[in-house]
């Protein structure tokens, strides 16, 4: 059995967070580095993934910083070599960029559903091909995580395409853990509900009235509940987990069961 400092077998390990600038890319950095990973942060922004890395470095392992668009197919291989480089070596790698567009399949244009797939679904495809390309060059094995949603698990009404996009994401994860556990690569997503993120804010009436009518933890995610959810599928305590998805949402999806809403008391 491992001691407190090698439980997550993360030490010295090298992750890769797409979209490490903030919200879940940040709390993954958080809760990695505390684990003593090492981490390659990718963001559109410079500003941004350099506040990351000095968070990391504050708590110990080492931060580097790569600016790029994962969404610019031709990005791809210089942004996973350039990380590869910077670190020396790349064994994790966890992918967070994803956004919901709002409107009703009736109204969801050939143009919306074809930016929905390229930003949740066809980026995380191509990264986490150039990225296992790299293990399997390196022959070192390691460990991907995509951020799927509870959206894709489920009707997902005014976000139909993200759904779809979602859906496929998480499709997408059980044939890589599949094809790619031969070379020693574990693949898995996470489901997270409905999460409070730099990007996402409501007012706190409607949080709370939202999380107490249909979340039976009767609280909206955090950043924090979804980097904790990183650090797991991404560490050793996730050693026989491939192919699957967690969700992250607090109940939401077995409150589904509950058409009428939750119980007043959970006499
Ligand atoms: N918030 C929720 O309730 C919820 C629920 C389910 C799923 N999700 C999923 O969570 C993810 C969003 O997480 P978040 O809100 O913490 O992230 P975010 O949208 O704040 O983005 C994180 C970082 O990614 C960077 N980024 C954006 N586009 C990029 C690009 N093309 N290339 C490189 N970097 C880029 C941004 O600059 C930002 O710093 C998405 O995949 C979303 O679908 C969110």
């Amino acid at each position: 059995m491992a001691d407190e400092s090698t439980l997550f077998g993360l030490r010295g390990k090298k992750a890769l967070i797409v979209g490490g600038g903030q919200g879940m890319g940040e709390a993954s950095a958080r809760f990695l580095a505390h684990a003593g990973c090492d981490v390659a942060l990718v963001d559109l922004e410079q500003e941004r993934a350099d506040r990351v890395a000095a968070i990391v470095t504050g708590i110990g392992p080492r931060a580097v910083t790569v600016v790029g668009d994962v969404l610019d197919d031709a990005q791809i291989p210089r942004i996973v070599a350039e990380a590869e480089e910077k670190l020396g070596g790349l064994d994790r790698m966890v992918s967070i960029v994803g956004a919901a567009s709002w409107g009703s399949l009736l109204e969801t244009t050939g143009d919306i559903w074809d930016q929905q797939m390229r930003l949740n679904l066809r980026y995380f495809f191509l990264m986490s091909k150039e990225v296992a390309n790299a293990m399997i060059r390196r022959g070192t094995g390691g460990r991907i995580v995509g951020i799927a949603s509870v959206d894709g698990q489920r009707a997902s009404p005014m976000r139909g395409a993200y759904g779809a996009a979602k859906a496929g994401l998480i499709s997408v994860v059980q044939t890589m853990a599949v094809e790619w556990a031969p070379h020693n690569i574990s693949v898995n997503a996470i489901a997270p509900g409905h999460i409070v993120t730099p990007r996402l804010f409501d007012t706190p009436r409607r949080v709370e009235g939202y999380a107490n009518s249909l979340i039976p933890l009767r609280r909206r995610g955090t950043t924090d509940d979804i980097g904790k959810a990183v650090l797991f599928l991404l560490s050793d305590l996730a050693s026989y987990v491939n192919g699957t998805t967690l969700d992250v949402d607090g109940g939401l999806l077995s409150a589904n069961l509950f058409p009428q809403g939750l119980p007043a008391s959970n006499g």
